[in-house]
């Protein structure tokens, strides 16, 4: 008898949880919210400007570790633009970013990897017409970037860090 309702007990409890457990799930919210796509100028201004200021900050600290991984974020972060807007008003972002950039990318490549200021001061130079280029054929020649002439990130210590 006592053991009978024990195992009633225990059944109506397991039966209770799956229950909770159930409607646990069905409570959770299910996030309907659309997704935020940024267009070209949300990324030129969030992830290409800032990135493109930090390359240089980094070069001219001499920080070549961090100078290669700005370069090389700089690069990933145009190639997975183009994977996700892959024309711009019917060209192909891939060409423009071949035709603009990928040459200046691949000089700085080298002068990072030489630790050479010259020969980075020179690709900076050349990806930075790259950018100006690439705003004259998209119709945004009133996008003029330039070299950076200050700092802009006042809690980044660009030099090598002491070892
Ligand atoms: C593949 C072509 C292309 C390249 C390369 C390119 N841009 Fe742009 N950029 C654009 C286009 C297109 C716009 C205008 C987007 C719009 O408003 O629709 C733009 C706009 C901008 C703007 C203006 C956004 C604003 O609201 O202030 C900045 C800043 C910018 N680019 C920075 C850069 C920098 C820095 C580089 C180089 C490291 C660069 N861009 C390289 C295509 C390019």
């Amino acid at each position: 008898m006592i053991r009978h309702a024990i195992l009633s007990l225990a059944a109506g409890a397991t039966t209770l949880a799956l229950v909770g457990y159930a409607s646990s799930r069905a409570a959770t919210p299910v996030d309907n919210s659309p997704v935020y796509r940024p267009v070209t100028s949300d990324l030129m201004n969030e992830v290409i400007q800032p990135r493109h200021i930090k390359l240089w900050l980094a070069g001219k600290a001499g920080n070549w570790t961090f100078a290669e991984y700005e370069r090389h974020n700089l690069q990933g972060a145009f190639n997975r633009m183009a994977i996700a807007i892959p024309t711009y008003k019917g060209t192909q972002v891939t060409d423009m970013l071949d035709a603009f950039v990928k040459q200046p990318f691949a000089d700085l490549d080298s002068a990072i990897k030489a630790k050479d200021q010259v020969a980075f001061t020179k690709a900076y130079g050349a990806l930075t017409d790259g950018c100006n280029s690439c705003h004259l054929s998209t119709d945004h020649a009133m996008a003029v970037i330039k070299t950076p002439n200050a700092a802009a990130f006042p809690d980044q210590e660009f030099a090598p860090p002491k070892p």
